[in-house]
This record gives structure tokens, sequence and C-alpha cells, in this order.
């Protein structure tokens, strides 16, 4: 069936809800050029404005699955992977997947790179030496039996009217729309064929939503997409308004990973990836306590492995930057906020992240967070060390980080890291 771009446009515009063949039609016509760019900004735009009923946004994600292909995840294991909005400082994917492959499930993380202030897991994971991000569908497959965890970028086939759609999206000022965002981070996840899903949705000055009622209407919108497509799916409100663990950046975020995955590294990190292995193996019906696979090393052993199949050398020195600069406490008394946005812009721009997706990112590049709200600290004792192979970009760093921590005398209190859990 064939409709008028015009007419869909002024439905939605009207407030009216889309037919399930007028949703077909505009995700499939856009795809195949037949929509043109500014008819599918007009129609984002009447979404952001109006809405999409529960019913539309299924349909919506349906669509974009079908613009593409469905991997078939055929492994022995159970399948279960994780997503996240986004935040700085986050890392736990390079963690989590191997422990949840060494507890007995297959992870299959496709993952994409960074945008703007949040980092993205490949580059991350590229300043290990020799890792490669592009595998093909069989080379997932492969790893995946063999080894339980795969960390890779997502195949070109994988819901093309999304790619599509959410570069526009980008450039018109139409990406902060609940069923928009929740049908595209969906139709990626449930084509990637995992049978369960865990979500972690981030609240705060440095995640997507800045407040819990937005945040709380994306994880609900992002559940009822997964139970609508037969996905087992949980998700986790979880705390963003600082940055998680210590380190922001590239090769350094690895190096706190596996710090992690050695039984150490910062309380923050572990916790929230043991809360989210605990979820995911929940939803996969397999009994273990993540915990205590953590702290035996097992999970390191399936990291090692994971990164060897994919190129990578694990035991090889990681990048370090040229160039190193001290930001001191300003004053004594207890580090009352450290704001991740500010953090996770500062990382940016000493050439951590990229503002436009051909730019290349500095393997060495971030922020260490040498004290976290609540610790006592001494006038002129270090907080912060910034890292970057251009020097030019520390004023600009410095800047970002004008007013983004304070020292005061009184106790902080802190949110708990893991708000609520929403359940499919
Ligand atoms: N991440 C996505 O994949 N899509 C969005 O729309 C927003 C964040």
């Amino acid at each position: 069936m064939s409709f008028s771009a015009v007419d869909v446009i002024r439905a939605k515009r009207d407030g009216l809800t889309l037919s399930d063949a007028q949703i077909d039609w505009v995700i499939d016509a856009y795809t195949r050029g037949v929509v043109a760019d500014e008819q599918m900004s007009a129609l984002a735009m009447a979404i952001f404005f109006n809405g999409m009923t529960p019913a539309e946004t299924a349909r919506w994600t349906q669509a974009m699955i079908s613009s593409g292909e469905r991997l078939s995840l055929q492994v022995s294991r159970p399948t279960v992977d994780k997503h996240s909005t986004g935040g700085v400082g986050d890392k736990i994917t390079l963690p989590l997947a191997p422990l949840v492959a060494a507890c007995g499930a297959a992870v299959p993380q496709l993952s994409g790179r960074g945008l703007g202030h949040t980092g993205g897991t490949l580059d991350k994971l590229e300043s290990i030496p020799g890792w490669r991000a592009a595998l093909s569908t069989s080379e997932i497959l492969s790893q995946l039996s063999s080894v339980g965890a795969v960390v890779c970028a997502a195949t070109e086939g994988l819901a093309p009217a999304d790619r599509k759609l959410y570069a526009l999206r980008d450039v018109t000022g139409t990406v902060e729309a609940i069923p928009l965002i929740a049908s595209s981070i969906m139709s990626k996840k449930i084509a990637e064929g995992a049978e369960s899903l865990v979500l972690d949705v981030k609240v705060g000055s440095g995640a997507f939503m800045k407040d819990l009622a937005s945040a709380r209407a994306l994880a609900e919108a992002l559940v009822a997409i997964g139970v609508e497509h037969g996905v087992r799916v949980s998700a986790l409100l979880t705390d963003m308004s600082v940055p998680l663990g210590r380190a922001v950046g590239n090769a350094v975020e690895v190096a706190e990973s596996v710090d992690v995955l050695r039984g150490g590294g910062p309380s923050d990190v572990v916790e929230l990836t043991v809360a989210l292995a605990a979820e995911m193996l929940s939803l996969a019906g397999i009994l273990a306590d993540p915990g205590a696979v953590l702290a035996s090393g097992e999970a390191y052993e399936v990291w090692a492995r994971m990164i060897r199949a994919q190129g990578g050398d694990p035991d090889a020195p990681l990048p370090v930057a040229a160039h190193r600069h001290v930001v001191e406490a300003p004053a004594s008394g207890i580090l009352s906020t450290l704001d991740a946005y500010g953090v996770g812009v500062a990382a940016w721009r000493l050439g951590a992240g990229r503002a436009r997706k051909e730019d290349p990112v500095q393997a060495g590049a971030g922020v260490m967070c040498l004290a976290k709200p609540g610790d006592v600290v001494e006038a002129g004792q270090p907080l912060l060390e910034l890292f970057t192979d251009t020097p030019d970009a520390v004023e600009g760093a410095l800047q970002a980080l004008e007013g983004a921590y304070s020292v005061s005398d009184d106790e902080v209190e802190r949110s708990p890291l893991v708000i609520d859990t929403i359940r499919g």
C-alpha cells in the first residue's frame, strides 16, 4: 500500500494516530529514499511534539527491524545482552560481558562509537593494541560459541532505517523524543537477536535524561517494546550525576575495567557490574553468584580470551597520553560535587571523544578523578588529572570543569547508584 508523505505528516501534526500501514510504508519508503529527508524531519518533529501511542511505537520499532536483517543466534547457551543509554565513565560493558559469559550465558554486545560527551565502548576497546571492532556475522556466532562474549561493531545490515533516521534526528533537533529514542534503541537490540535484554537507563547531568520522571518514562517505553516483541526485558534506573568510577576516557577506562576483572577497581563500578549481571542472569534463567565469579578471576580469563579472539593483546601496555595536567583542590573539606557532565565534556575536549562521526579519538586522552564526592580533601591536593596528546586542549577542558566540583564542610548525601528496577 502506498501513501502520501504529506498526508502522514499532516496526520501526526494534527495529533492523529498513525495506522500500521502508514508506519510500515513511511519507514520503508524513507529507507529506500522515496520519502525525502525534509519530509522525515517534519514527521520526526511532529512526533516530538505529539508523541506516539505505545502501539504506534511498537509498530514503528517493528518496521525499523524489518528494514534489515535479524540475527539468529544459534548457540547452546542462553543469550542475554545489555544496553546503556550512555554516561560519563560508563565502561561497564567491558567487565560485564566477560563476567556474564563466565557465569554461563552467551553475551552478544554489538556496540557503538562515542558521539558528544559520552564515550563509546568501541573507542575504548580500540586502545588495546591489535583489537578489531569489525566482525562478520559468522565471526560473531563462532566467538559467541567459543568464548561466550563478543563486543564488536553492529553489522551494517541491522536496522538500516534507524541508522538513517538517527543521523537525521541528530541534525534536526529531534533526538529527545521518548518514542523515537525507545524505538531506535530497541530496533537495534531486537534485531541483534538476544533472548533477554537488560537496559541501564541513566539519569542525571551526565545522561541523556536529566530527571527521574523522563528516565522512568523512557525505561517504561523500552520495556514495553521488549515485552511486545517477546524479549525478556528489565530496565535499571541508575545514577549518572557523578562519573562512574575514577577513569573517564579510552585507555584509562580499559585499565580500570581490567582492575575490576582482577578483583579490584572502584566500588561503584563493581556494584553496578554485579547488579546488571545479576539481572541478566536472572532473565536468562542462570543460577550463579556474579560477585563470587568476579572475585574468582574467571571473568578475567574470559576477558583475555575475548580480546585475543578479536586480535588484541590483553597483556600489551595501553597507550599513555603525552601530556598531563593536574587540577588541585581549591580548599580543604569534603568534595561535595563532581559533575558528570562537566567531566565528560572535559574528557571529550582533551581528545577522548569526537564532535563528528568521522573524527579520530586519542587513545590516551581523558580524566582521572582522584577524589569522589564524600572524600575528605586538603587544599592543593590533586583532584583531577587531565591527559591529552594535544596540550592546547587543556584550556577548553579546564573551562568545562569550571563549577563542576566544589569543596564544603558539609557531609554529602548521595542518591543510590541503582535507583529502581522496572521489569517486563
Ligand atoms: N541511542 C540510540 O541508539 N538512539 C537514540 O535515539 C538515542 C540514543
